[in-house]
């Protein structure tokens, strides 16, 4: 039975998705209005109070700042650093590079998605991990690779994925039999 459930980007802003408090975005953004050059600070801040940056955030900082909605989106989506959906507390990344690939990392992604019940570019329910593929770690010689908030695990196996995961998971979770 899977432990959890993602929470899949298109299911944002639907059915029981809290309602956003846009109240702190001014205090956030600040009195003056903004240039395009305070553009990216201003997103960080923000973000960082939401975790995220979703479509009412974005067209509230476009209100406060004078600057086109479109114009901030295309800024929140050119840089990795911004998001438009939740991310969750842990970013858990494996390497499916080639030399990663060779040695396994498809095992070691199949039991993150077993124990995670989320794919690629998905964050758990409860917003504690979310799950991201990347083409090298730059560890090759320790392949296959994973990282949990940029902690190297080095030479992985699918069983000892549950084990590293239940090290960082923030609530209560069920043994592991990855
Ligand atoms: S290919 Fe995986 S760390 Fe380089």
């Amino acid at each position: 039975m899977p432990r959890r459930r993602p929470r899949a980007p298109e299911t944002e802003g639907t059915g029981d998705a809290p309602a956003l408090d846009l109240a702190d975005v001014a205090g956030l953004v600040g009195h003056d209005r903004c240039a395009a050059s305070d553009l990216i600070p201003v997103l960080q801040k923000v973000q960082q109070h939401y975790g995220y940056l979703p479509e009412p955030v974005v067209e509230e900082i476009a209100r406060l700042t004078g600057i086109p909605a479109s114009r901030i989106f295309g800024v929140v989506t050119f840089y990795a650093q911004f998001t438009t959906v939740p991310k969750g507390r842990h970013t858990v990344r494996v390497c499916q590079g080639t030399a990663c690939h060779v040695r396994g990392a498809h095992e070691v992604l199949r039991a993150v998605e077993k124990d995670l019940s989320v794919k690629p570019g998905e964050t758990t329910n409860d917003l504690d991990f979310s799950l991201e593929t990347v083409a090298c770690l730059g560890a090759c010689s320790f392949a296959p690779v994973m990282t949990v908030d940029g902690q190297y695990f080095a030479k992985m196996r699918g069983s000892r994925v549950a084990p590293v995961l239940g090290e960082f998971a923030g609530g209560a979770r069920e043994g592991g039999d990855a």
